[in-house]
């Protein structure tokens, strides 16, 4: 009865890992450490590995006794996907598909997988609702809709899945042991708190002239803890036997970028280096979500606000200043 959490060294990953540690699940973490840091996972069992080696996924299985999995490992930038294409669908498409058969034939028919809000693209309305319509404008936002429909045509083989459409996952666990190792991401939060802490760089805001209130960007941040507790809900979802379900997990509430500047130097008492820069292609104004499908069917609503995630955040690289790594 072990979970199998592919990735589960990663930032996500490793929360949900401790969060399935304090409900005394079994697990078995198989990440191949691209980006993704041993230590952030313990004393877990861990397997270091690439999720499209079946032969491997299967003797995990096998030798772990996996019933259900939960799947995080891919490549996440959406920049990046943009100049490697071809990288962006092997890695993330082609794994999936070869970690879903290994799956398979391993008897496991449980799986949640990390999608994402991009998939809608810009959408003309908000919040963003599970019937808004897909519109990926990413390639790394294509391989998640396209990963979720492979999942779609899964279930008449035995897998049912569900497809947690993550917003913006930041902050830090609460009792400050783990968070997200800033040489790993390009998110606005770690990038604030590394030009705050070290001084040594200035966070650039990318675009001020947007039809917002302040005229910055508005995301829905959803702290790390509170996205691991959706994923333990999926799991209760798929153990009731209701089969199937694409959702959200976002707060319903939008925040901008000066919002969450402000609310880091009010918590450290000090200045974020600041650069105002033009918009980034492909920025749209505003995303926040709609959770109350989230709330109807996996009942799971968030519980921290922004205050928790970047006090989290600020006591978390106040602490490690060099994320896992030695100094
Ligand atoms: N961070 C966010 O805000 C966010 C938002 C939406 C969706 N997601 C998705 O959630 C998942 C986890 O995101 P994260 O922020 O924790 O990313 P992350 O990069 O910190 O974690 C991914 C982990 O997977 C591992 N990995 C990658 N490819 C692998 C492979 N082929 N085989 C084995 N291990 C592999 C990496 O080493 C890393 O430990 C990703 O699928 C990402 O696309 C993240």
């Amino acid at each position: 009865m072990t979970i199998l959490v592919s990735g589960g060294a990663g930032y996500i990953g490793s929360h949900v890992v401790k969060l399935l540690n304090e409900l005394n699940q079994d697990v078995v973490v198989l990440d191949n450490l691209y980006n993704g840091f041993r230590a952030s996972i313990g004393s877990n069992n861990f397997v270091e590995g690439d999720v499209s080696d079946e032969a491997l996924v299967e003797d995990v299985c096998g030798t772990f006794k996996v019933t259900k999995a939960i799947h995080f490992a891919a490549l996440k930038s959406v920049g990046e996907s943009m100049e490697q294409p071809h990288r962006y669908y092997e890695w993330n498409v082609n794994g999936t598909v070869k970690f879903t058969r290994a799956l398979i034939k391993s008897g496991v028919s449980k799986l949640v997988f990390s999608s994402s809000a991009s998939v809608y693209g810009t959408p003309e309305t908000m919040p963003m609702t599970e019937k808004t319509p897909r519109n990926p404008e990413s390639v790394y936002a294509a391989t998640k809709a396209v990963m979720e429909e492979f999942l779609y045509f899964c279930r008449p083989l035995g897998l049912e899945s569900v497809c947690l459409r993550y917003f913006n996952a930041a902050g830090a666990s609460m009792d400050c042991t783990i968070g997200e190792d800033w040489s790993a991401t390009h998110n606005l939060i770690p990038r604030l708190m590394r030009a705050m802490i070290t001084k040594n760089e200035t966070l650039k805001l990318f675009g001020t002239d947007y039809p917002t209130p302040d005229g910055t960007c508005v995301r829905d941040y959803i702290h790390v803890e509170d996205l691991a507790c959706a994923h333990v809900k999926a799991l209760d979802y798929l153990d009731s036997g209701l089969g199937s379900l694409v959702v959200n997990v976002g707060t319903g509430n939008g925040h901008s970028v000066r919002e969450v500047v402000e609310m880091a130097e009010k918590i450290s008492g000090q200045t974020v280096p600041m650069i105002e820069t033009g918009r980034r292609p492909g920025d749209p104004p505003a995303i926040f979500a709609d959770p109350t499908f989230a709330k109807e069917k996996l009942n799971w609503q968030s519980q921290l606000n922004l205050q928790d995630i970047v006090r989290s955040s600020y006591e978390w690289y106040v602490a490690n200043p060099f994320g896992y790594s030695p100094q």
